[in-house]
């Protein structure tokens, strides 16, 4: 007689369409590998390695939450037979010979090309063979052991079972590697995997975590591994600061070092963008109490005393107006708003473009000034009304 089992007593009929759906796509990877490319090459042995990782997740569900609480109601009443059936059911290890292939294959990435397609030929056969084996055993899963389960347990106790194995089976697919590993490059996926016992990345410890991180350069760093979760977060900063030595240097001694060795060209065009901390130091007041920026238009940035007047012709005139008119309006527009209330001493000598117009904005955005030099300019005393 044929037992009819509804979808919502059934506990694995939810699992099982997740893993036909990740066996055909371990098909389609395969149909679409290159083996002579290195990239597709590695790419698939990953993806193999993530879907199988969750095929043993499934086994280890089934085994905690279906198989042992059958075992346990048939060792009261069963005949033996069915203990029998239960007992074989996940008694073959079709995993660890698998897996153990896949991490071989990374062997053959630094082979040429023949040893690869041979290796591949090698995996093919291994897949037919586990897929001959697997996709009957769920069927005898399905038509077997669920009536079994219908015979002895409630409809009620069968919907918390199922319920607690699709509960499990996303919490492992939320953990599983498959979800994670893409998100970061390639070198650190076969240090990952390679760590043959871990199954979950995020329970790698922050040494280890550094460890890999050690291995991959900046740029990958800082667009995957920063973004990854808080603990990975950590793991890059600490690394990335560990590559740079300037950055442990304490504030103080990082400030001296600017106001001494460096103009604000040097301060604006490149440490700004250096590091948070590196920009917020370049706020100091103490940087910025004098100002010349007449003198940088002249290309003079490392000096605050007035130059000299010199004669210019006509063309070098244009050109020094053009770049003074530039300068000003970055002054007016991004320094002054961000750094005016520091200045004290203000030279705006020789100035060949300053107004009034323009000297009262900056005026006012320098509310603590003391000292200004406007000698040499066009300013009237229209400027401090
Ligand atoms: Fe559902 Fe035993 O695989």
């Amino acid at each position: 007689m044929v037992t009819i089992v509804f979808d919502e007593v059934n506990v694995f009929t939810f699992p099982h369409s997740r893993i036909k759906k990740l066996m055909n796509c371990c098909t389609s990877k395969f149909g679409h590998t290159d083996f002579t490319s290195l990239n597709d090459f590695e790419e698939l042995l990953i993806g193999l390695q993530c879907i199988f990782t969750e095929f043993m997740a499934h086994e280890e569900i089934e085994n905690h939450l279906v198989m042992k609480k059958l075992r346990k109601k048939l060792k009261q009443n069963s005949p033996m037979d069915d203990t029998e059936l239960i007992c074989n059911c996940h008694k073959v290890d079709r995993f660890t010979p698998l897996m153990a292939l896949f991490r071989d294959g990374y062997a053959f990435i630094r082979r040429g090309n023949a040893d690869r397609m041979s290796y591949g030929v090698r995996l093919h056969k291994a897949m037919i063979t586990f897929y001959n084996d697997f996709v009957p055993h769920m069927n005898e899963e399905e038509n077997g052991i669920q009536p079994l389960l219908s015979k002895y347990f409630t409809d009620i106790e069968l919907k918390m079972m199922r319920t607690q194995v699709i509960k499990m089976t996303l919490k492992k697919r939320e953990d599983s590697t498959v979800n994670i590993v893409y998100r970061i490059e390639r070198p650190l996926k076969i240090h990952v995997l390679s760590y043959e016992r871990i199954l979950s990345i995020d329970s790698l410890p922050h040494n280890i975590l550094q460890f890999i991180m050690n291995y991959l350069p900046d740029r990958q760093i800082k667009q995957s591994c920063l973004r990854v979760n808080k603990q990975w977060n950590q793991c890059a900063s600490k690394v990335l600061k560990q590559r740079s030595p300037i950055s442990q240097l304490p504030d103080e001694i990082v400030l001296r070092i600017f106001k001494l060795y460096l103009n604000p060209y040097d301060l604006f065009n490149s440490c700004i963008r250096v590091s948070k901390q590196w920009k917020y130091i370049i706020k100091d007041k103490t940087i910025w109490k004098t100002i010349n920026p007449i003198n940088w238009t002249r290309g003079q940035w490392n000096s605050n005393l007035p130059l000299e007047e010199i004669p210019v012709d006509q063309y070098k005139n244009r050109s020094l107006t053009m770049n003074e008119n530039r300068i000003i309006s970055g002054l007016v527009n991004y320094l002054l708003p961000n750094y005016g209330h520091s200045i004290e001493n203000l030279i705006l000598y020789g100035s060949l473009t300053i107004n009034d117009n323009i000297a009262r904005k900056i005026f006012d955005l320098c509310p603590n000034l003391k000292h200004l030099n406007i000698g040499m300019t066009k300013l009237t005393p229209k400027s401090f009304i």
